[in-house]
């Protein structure tokens, strides 16, 4: 328990005592300019780089002595290549650099820069770098009464984070997740500020140490600092949102591609105890019919938790275990830990040991935490040869047909005083060497990074998942991230809405919380609520601790297990949607779920409406968040929207009363909304889908688009053009008489399984309320194979056959 201690005056830190030892950049003394890579100000007592290194993204750096920055930077940040020419002129009272997209004017004194976009509107406006005598440094940056707030990668709290304060310190937080912890496992030190009618940006702070941003403390700053090593930031330009997260992803990466078995449903527990129960558990989704991809193996599989074991006795035979897996369609992902159990009879630990792949203090000692195995040792991810040597151990996995990984304790946890590892370690860092103090946030993607491309190594030509607990910006490139140990608190329902949102506008797509909540009991309405609402998270997992009641979706009654069910049902009935959505943020950047502010930034009543997103740009999802709740308010925004489950169509711009009975989630398609959906299967990868046929639906009233993406869903094939897309434009012509469905063929390389391959040609199309009842049907560049027109329900029907041809257009009048 804490008590009042915690409030200490000595403890707080920020407090006014702090003030007055501060230093800071007074006025500009100078300038060196570093050719196309930018230019140097001298200040009074620090330097500040300016460094354009993309199209609207500049990189200012702030260093102490010498003309030359170091620009290296941390493996979050992609390598980049500035476009364009940089001008550098100056003035009596200023420096002013021009460069793609940007105009950056430093004032010399009082010192303070601005930056501009290409039509002139301020994005960024610091107004001054500080720090103490401990050079703990820190940024100020403009703010106003009209700013918002998003990213900030995991955190808890609402989705506008203005007035909040937050650190950038991947934590192991066990106890329950409220809005004061300002750390958790995640750290991705990024924020967008966002405001009505003006340029959105972002900044990120590519240093890996403890860092804050303070949007609390100043009412017309906001604070961003770190504790050691670098100010290094990214001023990232809009102006939208979207644009600010599109060019968040040229400097951090995407999410690649996942294996298509990685984006249906998961079920887990802390833990499966032994090879039966894995079984059992998957014959029981089989029989049951609740469609499922993946069962997870937590601690308890390993020989006293030596990661790369198995358990003799509770698993004694996991080739056979992962046969019948197989065989259900099921995979089989594993945790793997990072503490390595010291004991000298431990082949792992004896070769690591031996080449000097762990983590140790200057003095040569290895450094040695408690975690599940007891005394343990840590790999040195910074150093590319432990890294690889990781990765190579993962053919204990891939050589039983094992094909995902699932990282934890990755922060690094450690169950001493600092519940992380000491702070004094010395990592190798490829001959660049680093204080763990001045790299804890990258232990974690450094060790997800190595975990994916050993089992890229390892897997001939199949995309390995890796799911990771703690991460930095960029993580998205290596693993999915799941929001750690949440509870079955209604409370942590409803945050790991706005929790996943920020995530996705942090670059972080592949996320979601653990469906039911991980530690404390769950009830049957809150699983029911959970999964319905789980069923629409980009990372759908149902995973529960060791001291719970039990969680699969069968063991609260007949009602819940319907529920489950029939939602876990539709987000396979949304395959193709979902899948199409994962190609889009591989190559766009834009998270799957979205904030309405996303789609509707002119919407004030949006910016911080977090207990209902958007899965996709058009399927709204207004989950219900607490008990004995059967109705709920949902803000529909400007425009028409169709009630999914009943096709009513309403106006938008208004709130509206859902009906929610436990059965029903409320879920609204905006008008000229598509969703595409496929035979039910019982997991993603089943061939049967494949072949049955496409079901487009169109949601009439509005111009809608949506792009079909289909792949063989497991290898890397695609990355040769062994895939399709298809664009999908519906149109409504200005008189109401008459409306189209075209399709382009974008891409075809398609050589395996996919839909209109062999047998699938066929393809279902639903319009909801075409403007009127068509008399007329027709299409070219498919045959027509009937249509028909349901006048009470108002939704017209047609199957084509798309066999062989470039694209069609199907048009009603
Ligand atoms: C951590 C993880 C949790 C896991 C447990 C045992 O608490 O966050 O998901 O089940 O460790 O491995």
């Amino acid at each position: 328990m804490l008590n009042s201690e915690e409030i200490h005056p000595d403890k707080v830190s920020g407090n006014d005592a702090d003030k007055h030892s501060l230093i800071r950049i007074k006025r500009l003394t100078g300038v060196t300019p570093l050719g196309s890579q930018g230019a140097v100000l001298h200040g009074d007592h620090a330097n500040l780089a300016i460094i354009p290194v993309a199209a609207g993204i500049l990189r200012l750096k702030v260093f102490f002595g010498g003309d030359k920055p170091d620009l290296g930077t941390t493996p979050a940040i992609l390598p980049l290549t500035q476009t364009g020419d940089i001008v550098l002129t100056e003035d009596e009272a200023s420096y002013t650099i021009l460069s793609a997209g940007l105009r950056t004017v430093a004032a010399k004194s009082p010192f303070g820069v601005k930056v501009y976009d290409d039509s002139g509107e301020l994005l960024a406006d610091l107004l001054g770098i500080e720090w103490n005598e401990k050079r703990a440094q820190t940024a100020l940056l403009a703010m106003d009464g009209e700013s918002h707030f998003y990213g900030f990668g995991e955190k808890t709290g609402f989705l506008d984070k203005k007035g909040e304060r937050y650190e950038m310190w991947n934590s192991d937080v066990y106890e329950p997740h409220v809005p004061d912890i300002e750390a958790l496992y995640q750290s991705i030190p990024w924020s967008i500020h966002f405001r009505y009618g003006r340029p959105a940006y972002g900044v990120l702070l590519d240093n890996p140490g403890r860092t804050a941003f303070d949007m609390r403390t100043r009412a017309d700053r906001y604070q961003i600092s770190a504790e050691r090593g670098a100010l290094d930031l990214y001023i990232v330009q809009g102006p939208t949102l979207k644009d600010v997260v599109r060019n968040l992803a040229e400097l951090t990466g995407r999410t690649p591609l996942p294996p298509k078995w990685a984006i249906g449903y998961q079920q887990s527990r802390y833990s499966y105890m032994n090879q039966e129960e894995v079984l059992k558990v998957a014959r029981t989704f089989r029989e049951k019919r609740i469609p499922c991809d993946v069962l997870y193996l937590d601690i308890h599989y390993m020989d006293e938790y030596r990661v790369f074991t198995w358990d003799p006795v509770a698993f004694p035979r996991p080739q056979e275990m992962m046969r019948e897996l197989e065989s259900l369609g099921f995979n089989l992902v594993p945790i793997v830990d990072p503490g390595v159990k010291k004991d000298p009879s431990y082949p792992v630990y004896r070769e690591g040991v031996h080449n000097g792949y762990f983590c140790r203090k200057l003095e040569g000692e290895i450094f040695i935490g408690p975690v599940w195995p007891g005394p343990s040792a840590f790999p040195d991810f910074t150093d590319d040869r432990a890294a690889e040597w990781w990765g190579d151990l993962h053919v204990h996995f891939t050589g039983n047909g094992i094909k995902g990984i699932w990282n934890d304790m990755n922060e690094p946890s450690v169950f001493n005083e600092s519940k992380t590892m000491d702070l004094d370690v010395v990592h190798a860092n490829n001959g660049d060497p680093k204080t763990h103090g001045e790299l804890h946030n990258l232990y974690g993607m450094l060790m997800s990074k190595a975990t994916q491309e050993g089992m890229k190594r390892h897997l001939n030509g199949e995309r390995p998942f890796v799911l990771t607990r703690a991460g930095y910006a960029g993580i998205q490139r290596y693993a999915t991230v799941w929001t750690g140990d949440n509870r079955s608190y209604w409370e942590h329902l409803a945050m790991s809405i706005p929790m996943v949102l920020n995530l996705g506008l942090s670059g972080v797509a592949f996320a979601g919380p653990d469906i039911g909540g991980f530690s404390h009991d769950t009830t049957g309405e809150l699983l029911a609520r959970w999964t319905q609402a789980g069923a629409f998270t980009p990372f759908c997992r149902n995973h529960s601790a060791i001291d719970t009641i039990r969680q699969e979706p069968w063991l609260f009654g007949e009602k819940v297990e319907d529920i489950c069910r029939s939602y876990i049902a539709l987000r396979y009935r949304l395959m193709p949607t979902l899948y199409s959505f994962f190609y889009d943020t591989s190559v766009s950047g834009l998270p799957i779920v979205r904030p309405l502010l996303m789609e509707y930034p002119d919407d004030a009543s949006v910016y911080n409406l977090c207990d209902q997103f958007l899965f996709g740009p058009d399927l709204m999802i207004a989950p219900i968040l607490r008990p004995g709740t059967f109705s709920r308010a949902v803000y529909l925004p400007a425009g028409a929207w169709y009630d999914y489950w009943t096709g009513e169509r309403r106006e938008g711009g208004r709130w509206i009363l859902a009906n929610a009975p436990l059965e029903t989630m409320p879920m609204y398609v905006r008008a000229g909304g598509i969703l595409a959906e496929q035979p039910l299967t019982m997991h993603a990868c089943d061939a049967a889908a494949q072949a049955g046929p496409l079901t487009l639906t169109v949601y009439a009233g509005g111009e809608g688009r949506f792009a079909l993406y289909e792949d063989d869903g497991l290898t890397y094939a695609y990355e040769q053009g062994h895939y399709r897309l298809r664009r999908f434009v519906w149109t409504e012509d200005a008189d109401g008489q008459g409306s189209s469905l075209r399709c382009e063929r974008a891409h075809d390389g398609v050589t395996g399984t996919a839909h209109g391959t062999a047998a699938s040609r066929i393809l279902r199309i639903f319009v909801e309320r075409p403007s009127k009842a068509p008399s007329q049907v027709t299409a070219s560049g498919a045959a027509l194979l009937e249509w028909s027109y349901d006048a009470a329900a108002g939704r017209f029907f047609a199957e084509l056959d798309v066999s062989e041809e470039d694209g069609f257009e199907l048009r009603l009048a």
